[in-house]
């Protein structure tokens, strides 16, 4: 504590060094950023301070090098710029837990509170004073402060506690904060170091957005109310964040050319030392090592401070193992689809139409049929197609709808460029990949997008009819579309890549076609070439997921100030749905077949039974601790994740299917008996243990099991568990056993805990390598 004016001088000293001159003013200096992890257990007496050692020991490696950020809370290290050879020279060093290199993430680009079922409901309204108290930061593009949906009125004064700032910039102030948006900050100090300097005329330096995905995710994890909120009428109503009295707090760390780890640390030690509830990050690229994922690093710490970091899964879906941010520490967040469309007709000249979405908005000049072509013949080049850049031929385009595939370049642009071809309209076809999922786009022309068997019918009518036409109709905004929700075919699937044992994603919340404030610098389509600007936004991605479960996150935080980040977790996992009202098992648009836990994780978020989940799977930092030992994780990597040092007991056993995880994931190892048994696969056995904690009322929980998983014996011991006081602990182990190897390589089962009233469900994933 003493020492804090001395930091203080200390890294302003450095700011005024750290200029680009670390990025080879010589020319021949090769440098990149690097994350240094110090041991500071074993900084040597001498020392005074940790800067002093850390300062020290750089030299020691290099005489040119700066540090760009000294990082206290969310690990213990510092970033800077290094030749490789000095980078190893450094590691080599005592006292120095590793060099990493700086890695890049990027983003995973008014009904959604009645589809959860928050509309009048008096229990997820918790007193306004205990929500206001939550605070939610996140970590995107910046904030359009004059947006509506960081209005504050009626707020109470910021919480005394919150130690936050509004950070001043080019065209921000601090005035530019209030009750709402409490805190804004901006880190773009590593981003400068390796692309050079900000171009004030294309992004602000400031917290100022210029992109709009920072708005939209700020907006909906916790944006207030605003009445009639729409984009150019569609999805008209009332626009509204889940958590619509916490506060916001934004630290811009994504610019135009991307998120670099050193600027996403310095945010999280921030957040960490402001005070934040929640951490939201709808950004990804950390699929290595966790000591290695600066992400995973820094919510390490923050879980430790009691703050729930809740992650998108990525939009990689839906080839299995595309999923980022997998830490069991973390929240990570699928994307599924609303019971809401935007219907747009493909009706062609032989008389059928085919449904698509479309959010384009002014005067259709299509009242009647004109000529359709597919781009792939109104092009030379073999990419044509899609529709990119400069590669129709507008003699063959002029006047005409033209087909163009999903793929490689944004959809909208793909419109931009049919138009700048001179086309009339565009219909947007999904290729087997995408399956039947309706993203919707605010396009620059008349277009629809049409799901893959909708795109091979048209292509069939304009291949085969020799004077093809066609037309696009739009019908605004329909509700209530069955079945919802649909996992959306881009969201990231499992299994864990990382660690087969822990279940991942952890759920799926709303992701497609959702409305949200936007940024006053950018059109709704992102597009330079868009001259519109909007007050609200409709996107789609599992960005706009992780928003939804980091507001929900601050509710369950403001009605359970005690619970753990886990425990908030457990809640929202052992209470999501995986089966509609009608009892047939969620969607996968991608398939049209039902979704699977490497899908959907432990279901669809249901906020309102979350609060109340009657029993708990509570992890406390030891259990992490413990869970990077069952990792066979050196002492340098847990001191990395732990900040200090953590002896593994060589005399314990520890083991992954013991951690207290709120779902189950069972890899059996498919090995060979001897001869004797002519080589048929020996039956494996996996045995985990889980310990609930009660949070409800007292009662008696009883198991049940239902599988689909053929020669999979499970058994749960004790089939019933007693509660007979709040925070009870019981425990209990499920075991299961696999005969032969199946046909297919996964199979899924769930397992049911109830008392009558509550069900706390956990789903498992069996998989054979
Ligand atoms: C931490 O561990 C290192 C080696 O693993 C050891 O040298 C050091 O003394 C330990 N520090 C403390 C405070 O236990
Ligand atoms: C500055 O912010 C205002 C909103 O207050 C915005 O209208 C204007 O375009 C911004 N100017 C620049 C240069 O970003
Ligand atoms: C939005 O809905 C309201 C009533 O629900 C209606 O009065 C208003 O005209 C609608 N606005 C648009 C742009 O559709
Ligand atoms: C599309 O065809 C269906 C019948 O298949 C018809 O009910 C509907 O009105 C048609 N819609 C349009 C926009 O032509
Ligand atoms: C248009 O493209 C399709 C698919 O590539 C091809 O089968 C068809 O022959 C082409 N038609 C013309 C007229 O070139
Ligand atoms: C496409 O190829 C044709 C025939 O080879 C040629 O005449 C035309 O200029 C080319 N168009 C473009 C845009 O490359």
């Amino acid at each position: 504590m003493s020492f804090k004016p001395l930091v203080l001088v200390l890294f302003l000293f450095r700011l005024c060094h750290v200029s680009p001159s670390t990025v080879g003013e010589n020319g021949h200096r090769r440098t990149a950023t690097y994350i240094v992890h110090m041991a500071r257990s074993q900084m040597p007496a001498s020392f005074d301070h940790h800067l002093q050692w850390y300062e020290s020991l750089l030299k020691s490696a290099t005489d040119s090098a700066e540090m760009i950020y000294v990082y206290e809370n969310a690990v213990q290290g510092y970033a800077t710029r290094l030749t490789l050879e000095e980078a190893e020279s450094l590691e080599s060093q005592p006292g120095i837990l590793s060099v990493i290199p700086e890695s890049m993430y990027s983003l995973h680009t008014t009904r959604t509170p009645s589809f959860l079922g928050l509309d009048g409901s008096a229990d997820m309204s918790p007193e306004s004073d205990s929500v206001s108290e939550v605070v939610i930061g996140i970590l995107d593009t910046g904030v359009w402060p004059e947006s509506q949906s960081f209005e504050d009125a009626g707020m109470a004064p910021v919480p005394s506690s919150w130690r936050g700032e509004c950070e001043i910039g080019t065209n921000f102030t601090a005035s530019n904060c209030n009750r709402k948006l409490i805190g804004a900050r901006y880190f773009s100090k590593g981003y400068e170091a390796a692309l050079g300097e900000i171009d004030e005329s294309k992004e602000s330096k400031s917290p100022r957005d210029y992109d709009g995905h920072g708005t939209h995710t700020a907006s909906t994890a916790a944006g207030s109310v605003v009445e009639g909120a729409s984009l150019f009428g569609y999805a008209n109503g009332t626009a509204r964040g889940m958590a619509t009295r916490a506060r916001v707090a934004v630290y811009k760390v994504c610019w135009i050319g991307g998120c670099f780890s050193s600027d996403i640390l310095a945010a999280m030690d921030k957040a960490i030392d402001d005070g934040v509830n929640v951490m939201s990050l709808s950004l990804g690229g950390g699929t290595s090592e966790y000591f290695r994922d600066s992400v995973a690093t820094g919510a390490f710490a923050a879980m430790e401070k009691g703050i729930v970091v809740a992650c998108s899964a990525g939009n990689a879906g839906p080839s299995a193992y595309s999923l980022s941010n997998l830490a069991p520490w973390i929240t990570t967040v699928g994307a599924g689809t609303l019971d809401r469309d935007f219907p747009a007709f493909a009706v062609l000249g032989n008389g059928k139409n085919y449904s698509g979405a479309s959010l384009y908005s002014g005067d259709s000049s299509l009242s009647s049929l004109v000529p359709i072509v597919y781009a792939g013949n109104a092009t030379n080049m073999t990419t044509g197609n899609l529709c990119m850049t400069g590669t129709l031929i507008p003699e063959k385009v002029a006047g005409k709808i033209v087909l163009c595939d999903r793929g490689l370049n944004p959809r909208a642009q793909k419109g931009a460029v049919v138009k700048a071809a001179g086309g009339a309209g565009m219909i947007l076809a999904n290729t087997a990949e995408n399956g039947e999922e309706l993203v919707a786009d605010a396009h620059l022309l008349p277009a629809t997008t049409v799901g893959a068997k909708n795109g091979v019918a048209i292509k069939s009518y304009l291949f085969s009819d020799p004077n093809p036409t066609a037309t696009i109709l739009f019908e605004g905004t329909v509700v209530g579309v069955q079945p919802s929700p649909v996992v959306a075919a881009f969201s990231s699937r499992g299994p864990n890549g990382v660690t087969p044992e822990v279940l991942k994603p952890d759920m799926i919340a709303p992701g497609v076609n959702i409305l949200a404030g936007w940024s006053g610098k950018v059109g709704p389509t992102g597009l330079s070439v868009d001259p519109r600007r909007v007050r609200f936004n409709i996107i789609s991605g599992t960005s706009m997921s992780c928003p939804h479960v980091s507001g929900l996150a601050g509710l369950l935080k403001a009605a359970h100030p005690d619970w753990s980040p886990a425990a908030i977790k457990s809640a929202l996992m052992t209470t999501a749905y995986v089966s509609y009202k009608n009892g047939e098992l969620l969607q996968d648009l991608s398939t049209g077949k039902p979704s699977t836990p490497f899908d959907h994780g432990a279901g669809h978020v249901d906020p309102v039974l979350a609060l109340d989940p009657g029993l708990v799977y509570d992890l406390t930092v030891d259990d992490y601790l413990e869970f990077l030992c069952a990792l066979n994780y050196s002492p340098a990597q847990i001191n990395m994740l732990a900040r200090r040092n953590f002896t593994c007991d060589p005399s314990k056993k520890y083991s992954l299917g013991d951690f207290n995880y709120p779902s189950f994931s069972a890899p059996f190892q498919t090995t060979q008996t001897g001869s004797d048994s002519g080589g048929s696969s020996r039956p494996a056995v996996i045995r985990n243990t889980r310990t609930l904690t009660n949070v409800g009322p007292p009662g008696t929980y009883k198991v049940s099991v239902t599988s689909q998983a053929q020669g999979v014996e499970i058994s749960v011991e004790p089939e019933t568990l007693t509660f007979t006081k709040p925070n009870e602990k019981k425990s209990y182990s499920v075991t299961f056993t696999a005969g032969s190897m199946p046909s297919s390589t996964t199979s899924f089962a769930r397992i049911e805990w109830s008392d009558g009233k509550h069900v706390v469900g956990s789903p498992i994933a069996f998989s054979w390598t």
